[in-house]
């Protein structure tokens, strides 16, 4: 195992690797009141190897239970790349041996990016199923990813592909045999790069109306930001997806850039997803030691009227925290108001909710001893903007302490008063506002933990 820090980063309520590298979420299944998580894996260094699939199960979507790795390279097929799970109702591949089987649907590369499948009739051992690739592709150089889930208009699973440029939609009877039914993308693809990880599923909009969304992680070139999740509104026919709300720009999930390959569970009665809290741009790098690489908190996603139209908006499931206003500061009569703190708190540690109400334009700091902080802003031009130019260690990767990668800013969605939650565990902070639809998920690396939440502008600060 490499040693790449000095300090232990590891976090409490957000799911990382006993040991080795992980990117990202894979095979998220929700069954009788337990989550299946996977993620892509290398148990051997924290850094990306041959990739694996590690495998964890939780009751509550913060407390994660290692249950070893469920999906290793193979020999002649390649590495098990990004994919999906589902649990086969009726066991219509055959593959169950008395119990309807999970079955894992994911991207065999090698010299070709290819589907297989592999099923479990215990949750614990997953077996490649004999005849893969169910996919065979000898082709095209992308295509990987499968999202896979059961199609209710047209009473088949339906999987969709990344491939490049596009998306591809295939149908099957039985999880093995599949027929194409469709592309979406090229003409769609407003941020350019590579489609990485799509998803897509159905939500209720306020009008009562049903609405696809549909997800794709693009892989851009890192001097431009890599790593952006997208998401689309539309039309799900049963064989293909149609943008039919559209937006003047590009619909972007999280303003940070560590919520990558951002998908949802399969089997659970409310849409929740997870990301890979880190980006391609310099995850090698991070100062970690035995691991590499964590989750993002899981967040329920619904549709939201706003100022800027129909959006997605996202609740983080969080541990509770019991939230205390922190005592005004009593200010001098000559000081300048616009720099004195109109509140100072010290944090209860390194797990913690600091939230804000504002009445307009605030500052928050987090920060510790060393003068180390990270600053969460709602500027006069109504934009959130997360700083962590001076959070902490940056010096293990000159993308990570970019200008571009260090200071991110999100148009607000409304106007008038704001609340703003900010969520840490040890090493990564994820702020929400408006309602859930502007999000920052990003990692920091303070040297020592903070300390002190100061909040300056008008408006009340409340840690807990
Ligand atoms: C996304 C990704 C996937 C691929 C996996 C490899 O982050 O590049 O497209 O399957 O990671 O680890």
């Amino acid at each position: 195992m490499s040693t790449k820090g000095n300090r232990d980063f590891r976090p409490f309520r957000h799911y990382a690797p006993p040991a080795g590298w992980i990117n990202d979420p894979n095979g998220l299944v929700y069954e009788d009141g337990t989550w299946h998580l996977f993620a892509q894996h290398y148990p051997h260094d924290a850094v990306w190897g041959p990739m694996h699939w590690v495998h964890a199960t939780s009751r509550d979507l913060l407390t994660w239970t290692d249950q070893g790795i469920a999906l290793y390279p193979d020999d002649k097929l390649g590495m098990a790349f990004s994919g999906s799970g589902v649990i086969d109702r009726g066991n219509t591949s055959g593959l169950g041996d008395g119990v309807d089987p999970m079955v894992l649907m994911y991207t065999s590369h090698g010299e070709y990016e290819q589907q297989s499948i592999a099923f479990s009739n215990d949750r614990v051992h997953f077996t490649p199923y004999q005849g893969n690739p169910v996919m065979p592709n000898a082709e095209k150089p992308d295509f990987r990813d499968p999202k896979v889930f059961y199609n209710e208009i047209k009473k088949c699973w339906t999987v969709i592909v990344a491939a490049g440029d596009h998306l591809e939609f295939h149908a099957s009877d039985d999880l093995i045999h599949w027929r194409k039914t469709g592309e979406f993308g090229q003409k769609a693809n407003r941020l350019g790069g590579i489609y990485e990880c799509p998803d897509m599923f159905p939500l209720t909009a306020p009008d009562g109306s049903t609405v696809w969304v549909l997800i794709l992680s693009l892989l851009l070139p890192a001097p431009y930001g890599s790593s952006r999740t997208q998401y689309f509104l539309g039309r799900f026919d049963g064989d293909t997806f149609e943008e039919t709300i559209p937006a003047p720009y590009p619909r972007i999930l999280d303003s940070g850039y560590d919520n990558y390959a951002a998908v949802t569970f399969n089997g659970a009665d409310r849409r929740v997803m997870i990301g890979w809290g880190s980006a391609w741009s310099y995850a090698f790098f991070e100062p970690t030691n035995e691991f590499c690489g964590i989750m993002t908190y899981a967040r329920e996603l619904t549709l939201v009227d706003t100022e800027a139209g129909l959006m997605l908006a996202a609740k983080p499931v969080t541990p509770d925290f019991d939230l205390k206003e922190a005592t005004p500061v009593e200010k001098p009569a000559d000081a300048d108001r616009f720099w004195q703190p109109q509140a100072i708190a010290e944090l209860p540690g390194e797990l913690f909710h600091a939230r804000i109400e504002a009445e307009d334009n605030c500052r928050l700091e987090l920060s510790n001893a060393l003068g180390e902080k990270l600053v969460v802003l709602l500027t006069n031009e109504q934009k959130l903007v997360v700083d962590r130019s001076k959070a902490g260690q940056n010096g293990f990767s000159e993308m990570f302490a970019d200008g571009l990668y260090s200071v991110m800013t999100a148009p607000r969605t409304a106007h008038g008063p704001a609340v703003i939650d900010v969520y840490f565990d040890r090493m990564i902070a994820e702020v929400f506002m408006d309602g859930g639809t502007v999000v920052n998920s990003s990692i920091v690396f303070p040297t020592e933990p903070y300390t002190k939440a100061k909040l300056i502008g008008r408006g009340k600060l409340y840690v807990g």
